[in-house]
Formats: structure tokens, C-alpha cells, sequence
């Protein structure tokens, strides 16, 4: 996965290819559609067919329920906050690639328990950042993890730095300001300037 993941809020499924092809244009290609929006699964279906190229999967998948419909509609992996027993036996269960989310040392060690040694760190920098990440990877050296919340351009290369971080997840590259002035060609621009600052 990526190095950067953008965490996609698509509010209007006319933007989906827009907001998608502007990523591909700067080679980001791993997309992450959050569940937050009543079209996020109409979004997902219409990028997984329009566009092969991009590994689409869905975001604050919170339950089972929603990791199904992710698979449905043609999402490639699923991405949870958080953790419950029961979205991790379902992911294990299922047929597409689940990365929950853990901000604390024993959640980690419940999504181990389950098999699970590639998690997202949520939220991010309010849960230690850098920091508290350098500290896990001492007793947990195996675990990779993709942090989010509160990574931006700023932050990004120092996260990409660690041996335990194989990709990070933010939000920066796709506002909804951006968005709403349909300002395609400021995604790939903010994306392309990502890229080469992690290079
Ligand atoms: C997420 O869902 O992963 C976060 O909301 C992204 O956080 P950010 O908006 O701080 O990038």
C-alpha cells in the first residue's frame, strides 16, 4: 500500500472519477472512500468499474455488516477506526483484506490474537504520533502499521521514516474545499508535491 493513502469523503457520486482520476494522475493509486456518506458504496462500485487501475477500498468500516458491503460493491480492502471481536473474526472470515484500527497496546494484542499484523494507528498524532509508534515497535518489532489522523505534509515524511510504518493515511490531499470548487487539478498537484516530499 501506498506510501499516502487519501481519505476520501465523497459527498456527490458525480465527483467519484474526477477525485479519483486526479489521484491516478499523480500515480496515487491506493484510494480509501470512508463510509461516511450515503453514496460512499455507490462511490466505490463506480471507481472499482470505471477505473481497474486503482485499489479502491473502503474506509471507518465499523462492523460486519459493512465489511460485506464493501466486498459487494467492489472495494479491495477495508479499513476500520477501531476493533471489535466480531469484525475481526469477520474479516478473518471474509474474502477481503481487513486493517483495523488500534490506538492502544492492547487492542493491538486482541487484532494479533486474530492474526491481524498490519493495523492502522487512529488517531494518529492524538495518540502519541511518532512517538508512542517507536515505543510499540520495542515490544511489538512485527507489527506495520499505516497511521492516521492529523498527518499532513508537514508530519508525513518523518511517520514514513519509522521501520513499523509502511504507509500513511490523511486527509489533506482531497478537502472538501477543494472539492466543492471542483478544483481537480489542485488534488493531483497536492498529491504529485506529497509524493516527491517523501521520496
Ligand atoms: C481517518 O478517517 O483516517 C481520519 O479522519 C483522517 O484524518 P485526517 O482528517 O486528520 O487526515
Amino acid at each position: 500500500m501506498g506510501p499516502i493513502v487519501p481519505v476520501l469523503v465523497i459527498n456527490k457520486v458525480e465527483d467519484a472519477l474526477y477525485i479519483a482520476e486526479a489521484l491516478l494522475a499523480a500515480d496515487v493509486n491506493v484510494l480509501e472512500v470512508t463510509l461516511r456518506t450515503p453514496v460512499a458504496l455507490d462511490v466505490i462500485s463506480i471507481i472499482a468499474k470505471e477505473l481497474p487501475e486503482a485499489i479502491i477500498g473502503s474506509g471507518t468500516v465499523t462492523n460486519r455488516h459493512q465489511l460485506q458491503q464493501s466486498y459487494d460493491a467492489g472495494a479491495k480492502f477495508a479499513i476500520s477506526p477501531g476493533l471489535t471481536k466480531d469484525l475481526l473474526q469477520a474479516g478473518n472470515d471474509g474474502n477481503i483484506a481487513l486493517i483495523p484500527g488500534i490506538s492502544s497496546i492492547s487492542e493491538l494484542m486482541d487484532g494479533a490474537d486474530y492474526g491481524y499484523d498490519h493495523l492502522k494507528f487512529f488517531p494518529a498524532e492524538a495518540s502519541g504520533g511518532i512517538k508512542a509508534l517507536k515505543s510499540i515497535g520495542g515490544p511489538f518489532p512485527d507489527i506495520r502499521f499505516c497511521p492516521t489522523g492529523g498527518i499532513n505534509l508537514n508530519n508525513v515524511r518523518d511517520y514514513l521514516a519509522l521501520p513499523n510504518v509502511v504507509c500513511c493515511g490523511g486527509s489533506w490531499l482531497v478537502s472538501s474545499e477543494i472539492v466543492d470548487n471542483k478544483n481537480w487539478s489542485e488534488i493531483t498537484k497536492l498529491a504529485k508535491q506529497a509524493l516527491v516530499h517523501v521520496k
